[in-house]
This record gives C-alpha cells, structure tokens and sequence, in this order.
C-alpha cells in the first residue's frame, strides 16, 4: 500500500472539499435521532433487522430495501459493490435476486461465496452492514420469487447477460423481441438458469445510529453457536 503523500494542494484547487447542504452551514450534518441502547435491542439481529425495516417503511423511506451487496474476487482480491433491492428474510438470512451467471457479482462469488450488505437509512439515521457466506437460493424458491415480478422484467431476465458488453442497445432490444415471442401465449415463465437468488447467511450483523459530534452508538451482533453475541463499538 502507498504512504500518504506529503504534498498538500490547496483547497480551492479541489473539485470537492468538505462539502455541506449549503454555505451558511459549514459543518457537517449532525445526527440527532434517537440513541440506539442495548437494552432496547433484540437478542436477534434479524428480529432487530426487521423491526427498523418495517420502522422505515411506516416512515415512508423511499425503497428502504435499497442495499449495497459487496464482494471480492480471489485471489486478486479486488473488491466490487453495486446497489441491489433485499427481496426476502427469513431466520436462514437476506435474499437478493441477480443475474447468477454473467455478472460481476457471478463471477466474485464463484472465486470467494462470501459478502457483505450495507444498508443506509438517512430518514432514520440508521446504518445496518450484515456480512456473511452465501449460499444460492433453491431453484423452486426463486421461481416463487420470479413469478411475482411483472411479465417484462421476466422476459428481460431471459434476455439480458447482465455485465456483459453489448455493441449497442439495438443488440439488447432485438434479444428481448426474441424472448416476448418465445414466450408469446404463455402463462408462467420459466425462471431463467442463468437467473437466481443469494442467500447472505449472517455471522456478523452491525447496527450503527447516528450521534451528534460524531459519536455514534454501534452494536455489532456475532454468531456465536445457536445464539449471538452483542458488543458496542466505537464510533
Ligand atoms: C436501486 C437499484 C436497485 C437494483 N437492484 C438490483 C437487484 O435487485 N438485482 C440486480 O441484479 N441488480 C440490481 N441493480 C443493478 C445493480 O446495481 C448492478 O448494476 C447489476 O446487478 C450488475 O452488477 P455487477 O456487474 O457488479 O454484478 C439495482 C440498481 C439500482 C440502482
């Protein structure tokens, strides 16, 4: 890894430097909402998960099942991350649907099964990171999953190799016309093989609230045999 470098160019000469909401507020935001404690936390991260995603729900947060599933490829070990929507938890763990063979996030899992979900609730000021192995949903599960999505994203599925490159969006528009017809006439669609869902199997699951001063409370859950561990971190 390369040291710090000692050059110190000026501020004004910055794209971005310490940016805020406006110029008569010069500080960062400062967090306010109510202090996470451990004696209002479940024994259960998952129980705890739930209770917060249904609190942003009731709040109204836009899409609060917006999350950032990170990975890393072996053995370069470079990493990626890309926003996708959390579509199912159960005590087994958190379930997201993609592209299971072209993408990145296909090819990442296949070399290191292990990721990492951030969500980010502002309205609440809340921060939620699960990390953990995954394991690929059944296929009877995702079908399940799968039929509850409208017609065009099924049919899209069949046609999109999702990360893949395309000479323009003229080769995807004619994979897609291919598709509509082949499923012209049919009720159900058939999931696609390349198509599926990731299970994140918590081991650990950290809860972050936001503080003022930048002193925030977080409580890190860690599996710990059939139950969990709870410790508060520093900020
Ligand atoms: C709000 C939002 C939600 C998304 N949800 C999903 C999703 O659930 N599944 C998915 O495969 N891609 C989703 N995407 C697209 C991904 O961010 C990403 O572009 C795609 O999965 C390819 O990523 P990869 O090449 O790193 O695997 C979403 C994007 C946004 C902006």
């Amino acid at each position: 890894m390369s040291s710090p470098q000692n050059d110190a160019p000026s501020p004004s000469s910055k794209l971005i430097f310490a940016p805020t909401d406006s110029p008569t507020a010069p500080h960062a935001h400062q967090f306010s909402a109510s202090p996470l404690s451990l004696p209002t936390l479940s024994p259960s991260p998952l129980t705890q998960f739930h209770t917060l995603f249904t609190a942003g729900q009731r709040a109204h947060l836009p899409q609060p099942e917006t999350c950032v599933l990170s990975t890393a490829a072996l053995p370069s070990g470079r990493p990626s991350a890309r926003t996708v929507y959390l579509k199912e938890l159960d005590d087994r763990g958190f379930v997201i649907y993609s592209n299971t063979e072209h993408s990145r996030k296909a090819a990442d899992l296949r070399t290191n099964p292990q990721a990492c979900l951030t969500f980010w609730w502002a309205g609440l000021e809340r921060q939620v990171r699960v990390t953990g192995a995954v394991e690929r949903v059944g296929v009877e599960e995702a079908q399940r999953y799968f039929d509850t999505r409208n017609r065009e994203s099924r049919v899209g599925a069949w046609a999109s190799r999702q990360s893949e490159v395309l000479k323009d969006r003229k080769e995807l528009e004619e994979r897609v016309k291919k598709e509509k017809e082949r499923w012209e006439g049919k009720e159900g669609i058939e999931v696609p093989g390349h198509w599926g869902g990731w299970r994140v199997v918590p081991e650990e699951v950290e809860f972050w609230g936001g503080r003022e001063g930048r002193l925030h409370d977080r409580f890190l859950y860690t599996r710990e045999g059939e139950g969990w561990r709870i410790e508060r971190l520093s900020p």
